[in-house]
């Protein structure tokens, strides 16, 4: 795939990248029992603008998605379709692929987990875990829930018989397993998440992980599955009788996909991950085990986790078991592909839970696309059509005003907003100038300009407005990609023309 920003196109923004800096950045790897909806589409959106963001600024990214492929939930489905696992598996990653083909997403990676390079970093990383001693064997019993494969105590399932997490019926099991020993590492964890305060994001996901850790002991983890009640899984080299507990599988992947166990050079180059990138579901297993996993290794943690918040329906979390998800295709076609994705970002701040409804998005793609930016740029457009004809002037110094010292500092500004992932604060930041640049088109009496033939103050008028939407353009970019390039073409020849409007109305 080639990502690379188009050659001419103007890096403005704050170069404190540089070729030589690396950023990875990585999504959950999504199961494959069922299609994405919004809120799988939300972490690969918010992954995608940082990765481009980060391109930019020169930087050597790494995007990293994929698919997490084995365990009980997929074997299940395949079991329903009438299908093996890995012809189930196999379909369902195309839906996946296009659907981040169908939202721009740019990842540099794809990883699957039934691929042979993550096959054999997990056995790997297996080996030596239970080398060092940090894996052990022992028989258990407890609570399961199959559909979240999630062993649970007495205490968190009390006298419902249901699982905290699903509300679903559990059922009691006993078997032998594989244990990793998480509760030796605990208090080197609580060090470890006192001492960087940027590890966990945002600060509520850091306390709340914290608090946890200083209340309640860590139980080791149980990471492996009896074959015989569950035979899809990656195999234990030291046991022929079970095979890998999926999460543990599956957050190996980090490390597999840059090369752990196969490629010294790769790895070296980019672990540790700049940004994990989750859903706060699934906080506990990458901010508590994820860091232990790589503790034992002998490896570095990432640098950050940040953990985002749900698009809900109503009260309730989207996902499929509860049966309310949205088609992200079905929003593409009906807002466009960058409508979708901006509105993602910009109406609930990054972190927080948000309600889903297509009222909220016909308004934002309806007042801040259609009528802010959509208008600025068609009336820039038209104003060079009938003013000008077309020709832009020739460029040069134009005065300070408030608008032009605003418009020089955005790129500045939207890249520290993005920088601490506050997407909505960014999108603010160029709305304002949006905003200013109609008020600035309203105030300055263009009409008038021409009837007096102040061609001089007609000349800067424009020159400063096209600044303005070049500004726009290039700080927008990451966040539509597509609608940034066809304003960019749209100003660049010689003969400014205007095409169809950029968001025709819903
Ligand atoms: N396979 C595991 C992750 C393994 S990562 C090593 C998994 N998969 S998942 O498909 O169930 O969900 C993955 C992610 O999708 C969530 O963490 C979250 O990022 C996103 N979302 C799923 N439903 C969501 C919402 N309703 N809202 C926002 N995002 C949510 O968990």
């Amino acid at each position: 795939m080639n990502h690379a920003l188009p050659k001419n196109e103007s890096v403005n923004i704050i170069r404190n990248g540089g070729v030589n800096k690396k950023f990875y950045i990585t999504t959950p790897l999504y199961y494959v029992n069922s299609a994405p909806h919004i809120g799988h589409s939300y972490t690969n959106i918010a992954a995608d603008v940082l990765a481009r963001f980060h391109r930019q600024l020169g930087e050597d990214v790494y995007f990293l998605t994929g698919t997490d492929e084995h365990g009980q939930k997929i074997a299940k489905s395949a079991q329903d379709a009438g299908l093996s696992e890995k012809v189930f598996a196999d379909k369902m990653v195309s839906v996946f692929i296009e659907l981040w083909k169908s939202l721009d997403i740019s990842y540099d990676d794809f990883i699957r987990t039934t691929e042979e390079r993550h096959i054999l970093t997990v056995k790997n990383a297996l080996n030596t875990l239970y080398e060092n001693e940090d894996i052990y064997l022992e028989s258990y019993e407890g609570w399961y829930c199959t559909p979240c494969e999630t062993f649970w105590t007495d205490l968190q399932v009390q006298s419902a018989g249901l699982c905290p997490d699903c509300l679903r019926p559990v059922e009691k099991l006993s078997e032998k397993n594989f244990f990793f020993r998480l509760s030796k590492y605990q208090g080197w964890l609580i060090g470890y998440i006192e001492n960087h305060r940027d590890f966990i994001k945002p600060l509520s996901r850091y306390n709340e992980v914290l608090s946890f850790l200083k209340r309640y002991k860590l139980n080791d983890l149980c990471i492996s599955r009896p074959r015989a009640r569950l035979g899809w899984g990656i195999d234990i080299p030291f046991s022929k009788e079970h095979v890998t507990y999926v999460w543990f599988d599956a957050l190996i992947n980090y490390i597999s996909a840059v090369g752990f166990s196969y490629d010294e050079a790769k790895f070296k180059r980019y672990w540790p991950a700049d940004l994990h990138l989750i859903g706060k579901d699934i906080l506990r297993q990458h901010a508590i085990y994820w860091p232990i996993i790589l503790r034992a290794l002998n490896l570095e943690p990432p640098k950050m986790i940040f953990a985002h918040g749900w698009w809900m329906t109503g009260q309730d979390k989207m996902s499929k078991s509860r049966g309310n998800v949205i088609d992200p295709l079905r929003l593409v076609k009906e807002y466009g592909i960058d409508g979708y994705r901006y509105f993602l970002l910009r109406d609930v701040p990054f972190g927080l839970d948000g309600n889903f409804s297509d009222e909220a998005i016909i308004k934002r793609k309806n007042s801040d696309l259609a009528n802010d930016l959509g208008n600025l740029v068609h009336r820039s457009l038209t104003m060079v059509e009938k003013y000008l004809s077309g020709r832009l002037p020739q460029a040069r110094e134009l005065a300070q005003s408030q608008l032009k010292e605003d418009s020089d500092n955005l790129a500045a500004d939207v890249g520290m907003a993005i920088q601490r992932i506050d997407f909505t604060a960014a999108l603010d930041k160029i709305w304002l100038i949006i905003n200013q640049a109609n008020k600035f088109i309203e105030e300055t009496k263009p009409w008038n300009l021409l009837k007096e033939k102040k061609s001089e103050e007609m000349d800067s008028f424009i020159l400063l407005l096209v600044e303005i939407i070049k500004n726009v353009s290039s700080a927008l970019s990451s966040f539509m990609p597509s609608t940034t390039k066809n304003i960019q073409e749209q100003f660049s020849g010689p003969i400014i023309k205007k095409g169809i409007p950029l968001f025709p109305r819903t």
